[in-house]
């Protein structure tokens, strides 16, 4: 990944070392100190990860970041199934940055992953203020019209409105027994005066991004979550409520090797065993450890010691490896037992794409992005607007040369319209060494950008009277 260290180089916001980041999902001001944030909360970088014909925003770091991966890689490798899922709140006109979510999503599905993505309507109306109604309408003729017209498989994407399934909600409400307002403060930042639509709404979130999971959508399997760097508060909570609802944990040894140890919970006390004042109601115990090494028989480990009395059995000869096959097979059992049975889910990250102005990209400023719709001379207003990397001068151009890693038109070829690594190079070269002009790099953008709009405004078109197969059935 060639580009990484370049594109650090330019976004890389000197700060105070010893104050967090705390990322809120719905300020448009996000710290952009990338490797920060990666360290922080604990994101595993994807550099030394052995990805599958790698999509442009992968050959490029502009998806930088991951948590659980491997997980969704295991399963595509093995032709296991696995889904993905993501959601955008349908406030606004969507633009290339909302863009980059739905190419990472067509990756995956290349990969052999189900789709399914949330329209975000009771977040927009939580938090942007909209009717469900006007959420409904600007989903369907604009959000929904654009994830067509970028190339989802209908065959294999389901559009739902969070409004729409009560289950995600059910989820929350459930999973929302095991966190506290303490909890959600610190995440996000609520207070006292937070209305309560808006402290729901992530709640909602866990809901959408577990419910997959349920049989009715798919089974027990990996879900992995592509989202931008924002979001990730969103999939440290889901990750977590998941967890914890866990009847069973699954860890590495220290000696080595593999335990499992019962989480016992009011849902789970009387299948575990658990009686009044913690006693151990022996046969019960006795026939949930039989459960739990019938299901994982098939493993064929040969040592395998119990401790029915303190909820614990280790598997010595069990390598990482086996953790996740372990764990899944733990949760099917969780499952037959009357328990949820969810995976955390997985997710990758990608970086914003500077605004047009040179700050923040955001739909409320129609200066600092190019909406899917468009015009091309409103384009090509913006394009020629847009902050520069070139120096003030020609002479001084032609003697120092410009800036790539600031330059909007060179990143906007970068981030979504120059599909092509060779040529990509070749105008970096010519335009940081001083060969290619400012306004010659600014029609290059211009030139690509018309075509990459001018595509996808026929398919818009051409797939328009067709919506309807990329939405759920309680979508339509
Ligand atoms: N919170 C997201 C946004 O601000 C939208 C969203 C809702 C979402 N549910 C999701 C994203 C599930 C990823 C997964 O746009």
């Amino acid at each position: 990944m060639d580009f990484e260290r370049r594109i650090d180089a330019s976004i890389v916001h000197p700060q105070g070392v010893d104050e967090g980041i705390r990322i809120d999902p719905w300020s448009s001001q996000q710290s952009t100190d990338y490797s920060r944030i990666r360290d922080q909360f604990g994101l595993g970088s994807i550099q030394d990860m052995d990805i599958p014909n790698p999509s442009m925003l992968h050959r490029r770091g502009i998806i930088f970041a991951q948590r659980d991966l491997d997980v969704v890689l295991d399963a595509a490798r093995n032709k296991n199934p696995f889904g993905v899922l993501t959601g955008l709140m349908p406030s606004g006109r969507m633009h290339l940055g909302h863009s980059m979510v739905i190419e990472q999503v067509k990756w995956f599905q290349s990969q052999g992953a189900d789709v399914t993505i949330a329209v975000a309507d009771l977040e927009a109306h939580a938090t942007r203020g909209m009717t469900l109604n006007q959420c409904r309408k600007n989903a369907l003729e604009d959000y929904v019209l654009n994830y067509a017209a970028l190339g989802l498989d209908s065959e294999k994407s389901s559009v739902y409105f969070q409004s729409s399934r009560p289950v995600v909600q059910r989820i929350g409400f459930t999973l929302g027994k095991r966190t506290t307002l303490s909890e959600m403060e610190s995440i996000y930042g609520f207070e006292g005066e937070s209305n309560l639509a808006h402290i729901q709404a992530p709640l909602v979130q866990v809901g959408d991004i577990l419910h997959p999971q349920y049989e009715e959508y798919g089974g027990l399997r990996p879900i992995v979550v592509p989202v931008g760097v924002d979001q990730d508060p969103h999939i440290r909570l889901t990750r977590d409520l998941a967890t914890r609802s866990n009847w069973f944990n699954v860890k590495s040894r220290k000696a080595g090797g593999i335990s499992i140890s019962l989480s016992i919970q009011d849902v789970n006390a009387g299948v575990f065993g658990v009686g009044e004042r913690g006693r151990v109601d022996r046969e019960a115990r006795a026939q949930i450890f039989e459960s739990i090494h019938n299901a994982i028989a098939t493993f064929g480990f040969s040592d395998i010691i119990s401790n029915p009395k303190h909820g614990l059995i280790e598997i010595p000869g069990a390598t990482n490896r086996d953790r996740g096959s372990i764990r899944i097979a733990l949760l099917r059992l969780e499952r037959e037992l009357g328990g949820l049975g969810l995976l955390p889910p997985a997710s990758t990250y990608h970086r914003f794409a500077i605004g047009m102005t040179g700050d923040k990209m955001s739909s409320s400023k129609p200066e600092t992005t190019i909406f899917l719709d468009d015009s091309i001379p409103d384009m090509e207003k913006k394009v020629k607007r847009a902050f520069s990397g070139g120096q003030a001068t020609v002479e001084e151009h032609r003697r120092l040369g410009g800036d790539c890693d600031i330059d909007v038109a060179f990143q906007y070829l970068l981030s979504f319209f120059e599909p092509n690594d060779v040529a990509l190079e070749e105008i970096r070269r010519d335009y940081s060494s001083g060969r290619m002009l400012a306004g010659e790099i600014k029609q290059i953008c211009i030139d690509r950008a018309s075509e990459w709009l001018n595509e996808l405004s026929e398919k818009r078109q051409s797939i328009k009277d067709r919506l309807n197969d990329y939405l759920a059935e309680d979508a339509q």
